[in-house]
C-alpha cells in the first residue's frame, strides 16, 4: 500500500501518527539564560493537535554557539526539569517531540555571547545574512572534542527532558554545516580538505551522541545538502557544497547512526528569495534515492499547500513533508490539512 500525508510511521519503537513535520523555527521567546518559557507553551500547543513530528527550535549546546539573546538553550543540566514541564504539557497533543541542538559557530557574535567567536576557519561567515563582524578564532583540536561532548551532554539532557528525538542542526550555515563547507572550511588538517575531512567533525558528533542516547531515542540530521539548490537565487557568487557530495554525506551519516534525514540548504539560507514552491525538492530526492531504503526523508522549503505535501508523500519522493511559515501563518495548517485529506 502507498504511503501517504496522513500514513503513521515507526521509528525506533516509536509511532510517528503522520508525515507532517513542524520544522524547526526560532520564536526566539526563550530568557537570556536559554531557559524554556510559558510563551513556548503557547507557540507550541497551538500547532500540536495534528502535527505528525513536531521539531523544537535550535536550543544551543554551549554559550559561545548562541546565536541570539533569547534563544533556547540546551548547555546547563539546570534546564532539564524546565523542558520536562513543557513536555508533559505537550505530550497529551500527541506530536512526536524533537528538540534541535546546535552551535552557531562563526555566526555568533560576540556582543550576544561575551565570548569569542569560533569557527573552522579564521575567516568570516561568507554569507553577509550570517557573518557576524566579529574576529573569528580557528577552533582547535581541543576545542573539537570539548564541543562534541558538549553536543552529547544537550542531547542527553534533551533525552532526559522526554524529547523522542534530538534533531543536529547541520544546515543554514552554522557550526557542523561550516565544516562541511568548503567556503567557510579552509583547514589544512584531518578537519578540512577533502570532502572525508570536511565531513570528520560532523561525524565524530553523531557518533558520540549515538553513542550517549539511549536505543530508542531517535537522532534526526538537518543536512545541507547542498550550499545552493538549483534553480534557486542566492546573493552569493561561488559554488560552495555540492549536491553530489550532500548524498555522500548523507550516506556516511546514516551509517553513523542517524535515524531521519531532514533536508534544508546551506550556507544560501533556508530561505532564499523568490524560491519556487518545494524548492529544495530535487536535493531531498537524489538523497532519498541513495538511503531512502535505510532512513526516512524530511524535505522542507517552500510547501504551503497540503495537497502538495501529501503528493511528494504519496508519489515516494520524500517521506515527510516539512511545514515552517505555512504554521506560523496559520496554527491550524496541519488540522486543516488533515481534514482535507482525509
Ligand atoms: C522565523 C523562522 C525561524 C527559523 N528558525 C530555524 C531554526 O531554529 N532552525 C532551523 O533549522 N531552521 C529554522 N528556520 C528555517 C525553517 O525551519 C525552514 O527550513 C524554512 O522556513 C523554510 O520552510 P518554509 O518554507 O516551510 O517556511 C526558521 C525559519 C523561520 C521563518
Amino acid at each position: 500500500m502507498k504511503n501517504s500525508l496522513l500514513s503513521s510511521i515507526e521509528v525506533r519503537g516509536h509511532t510517528i501518527r503522520n508525515r507532517i513535520t513542524m520544522a524547526p523555527m526560532a520564536s526566539d521567546v526563550a530568557t537570556e539564560a536559554g531557559e524554556p518559557t510559558e510563551k513556548h507553551f503557547k507557540h507550541y500547543s497551538m500547532r500540536a493537535k495534528s502535527v505528525g513530528l513536531m521539531i523544537v527550535e535550535h536550543a544551543y549546546v554551549t554559550p559561545e554557539g548562541k546565536l541570539s539573546k533569547t534563544q533556547l538553550g540546551i548547555h546547563e543540566d539546570g534546564l532539564v526539569p524546565l523542558y520536562k514541564d513543557l513536555l508533559e504539557r505537550l505530550k497529551p497533543y500527541g506530536a512526536t517531540m524533537a528538540l534541535q541542538i546546535t552551535h552557531a559557530g562563526n555566526a555568533a557574535k560576540s556582543e550576544v555571547t561575551g565570548l569569542p567567536v569560533y569557527g573552522p576557519s579564521p575567516i568570516p561567515h561568507p554569507n553577509p545574512l550570517y557573518a557576524s563582524g566579529d574576529e573569528v578564532q580557528e577552533l582547535t583540536l581541543e576545542d573539537l572534542e570539548r564541543i562534541k561532548i558538549q553536543f552529547g551532554k544537550a542531547a542527553k539532557r534533551a533525552e532526559e527532558a522526554g524529547f523522542a528525538a534530538v534533531e543536529l542542526h547541520g544546515a543554514h550555515g552554522y557550526l557542523l554545516n561550516q565544516f562541511t563547507s568548503p567556503l567557510v572550511n579552509m583547514r589544512t588538517d584531518e578537519y578540512g580538505g577533502s570532502l572525508e575531512n570536511r565531513a570528520r567533525f560532523v561525524l565524530e558528533v553523531v557518533r558520540h551522541v549515538r553513542e550517549v542516547i539511549s536505543d530508542n531515542t531517535i537522532l534526526i540530521y538537518r543536512l545541507a545538502a547542498a550550499d545552493y539548490a538549483p534553480s534557486v537565487p542566492v546573493p552569493m557568487s561561488q559554488k560552495g557544497l555540492v549536491i553530489e557530495e550532500g548524498v555522500e554525506i548523507a550516506e556516511w551519516l546514516v551509517a553513523a547512526g542517524v535515524d531521519i534525514l531532514d533536508i534544508s540548504g546551506g550556507i544560501g539560507g533556508s530561505r532564499p528569495k523568490g524560491a519556487p514552491a518545494a524548492y529544495f525538492l530535487s536535493l531531498a530526492e537524489k538523497v532519498k534515492e541513495r538511503v531512502g531504503e535505510r532512513a526516512p526523508v524530511i524535505l522542507t522549503g517552500g510547501i504551503t499547500e497540503a495537497s502538495l505535501a501529501d503528493a511528494i508523500v504519496r508519489e515516494g519522493k520524500v517521506d515527510f513533508a516539512g511545514i515552517g511559515r505555512a504554521l506560523l501563518t496559520d496554527p491550524e495548517w496541519a488540522d486543516k490539512a488533515l481534514e482535507m485529506l482525509r
